[in-house]
């Protein structure tokens, strides 16, 4: 069965490894077929599993079939619903006018003999328009990521939406374990806990670690948290499966080094068969990671981030 997953403008590529790595984490005999804005999942993991976790998936379902003529609408493989509706989603380049979900809505419900609900339909129906074709989905329900709440907030902690897509890109599932060593107010292991993966935070500021133990906590979550400078990273090495980080782009008052040797200082104690997957200021590149696959995030004319996985 195929799933699909409508992403985000904003981050297209990020939004897209994201879907694909979560896919390959549960079955990786995943294959997937990727447009513009729209990424198709053919595997065994049910649609939900993939969109709850999914930070830039806006839609999402399962392909029914794919249609030239909205007024045939032949060979779309779906069961019938007591009550629908039709939405449009346009991913092409030409404009498509509101009376397809018309013309669609009239040929279902008669096929079906369904009513069309506008406010609480039992099945939402996604016509998809794309350059190349034309797809037919549906879904029974908005599957969305719930986030773990976050008791005391810091004006450096990492944007929540992308905190869950490191973790998402570091490939780990269910039954893992990951390690933030620059674990600020406990962002990453907030999001990665919220999707069952087990974490251990790092930090070299106590404050900062008794925020993270207080968010944790208040979401019932029984992750490490160890005050120490990054380095304490090898003797956990052993436990975890994964490394996701949002590293300092500042010098810190306690820090004495630039971040550019942290950066170096810190890669230089992962092992290369690790998965690493980080965030950094534009910028401060070195060459252990001349190879990662790289994603450049806007903030402000001062400031770009690097997400970076290896
Ligand atoms: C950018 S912040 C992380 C923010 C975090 N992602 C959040 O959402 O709150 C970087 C963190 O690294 C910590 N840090 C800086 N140098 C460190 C070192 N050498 N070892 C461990 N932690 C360090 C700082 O105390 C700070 O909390």
């Amino acid at each position: 069965m195929s799933s699909f997953f409508v992403v985000s403008k904003q981050y297209e590529e990020l939004a897209r490894d994201e879907i694909i790595s979560i896919s390959k984490s549960y079955d990786g005999t995943s294959k997937v077929t990727v447009l513009p804005r729209l990424v198709m999942v053919s595997s065994k993991v049910p649609w939900r599993t993939i969109a709850k976790r999914a930070t830039f998936a806006r839609h999402a379902g399962i392909i029914a079939g794919t249609f030239d003529d909205v007024s045939k609408l032949e060979g779309i493989t779906m069961s019938r619903p007591e009550t629908f509706v039709c939405r449009t989603i346009n991913l092409s380049s030409k404009s498509v006018g509101s009376s397809l979900e018309r013309q669609a809505g009239a040929i279902l419900a008669k096929r079906w003999n369904s009513k069309v609900s506008l406010s609480n339909p039992q099945v939402t129906v996604y016509l998809i328009i794309t350059d190349s074709k034309n797809y037919l989905g549906y879904a029974d329900s908005q599957v969305m990521p719930l986030h773990p709440k976050k008791l005391v907030k810091h004006p450096h902690e990492i944007d929540i939406k992308l905190a869950r897509c490191m973790v998402n890109l570091s490939g780990l599932k269910e039954g893992k374990t990951l390690c933030d060593p620059f674990c600020g107010t406990g962002t990453i292991l907030l999001e990665a806990e919220s999707m069952g993966i087990s974490s251990i935070g790092i930090d070299f500021d106590k404050i900062m670690c008794k925020i993270t133990k207080k968010n944790l906590a208040a979401n019932g979550f029984g992750s490490t948290v160890i005050n120490s400078g990054f380095e304490e990273i090898k003797n956990v090495m052993g436990e975890i499966d994964g490394i996701v980080t949002d590293l300092p782009y500042g010098i810190s008052s306690r820090a004495s080094v630039s971040p550019k040797k942290l950066l170096e200082d810190f890669i230089s104690v992962i092992p290369k068969r690790k998965k690493l997957v980080m965030v950094y200021k534009k910028g401060l590149e070195v060459d252990q990671i001349s190879k990662a696959k790289k994603y450049e995030i806007y903030r402000h004319k001062s400031l770009t981030r690097v997400i970076a996985v290896t």
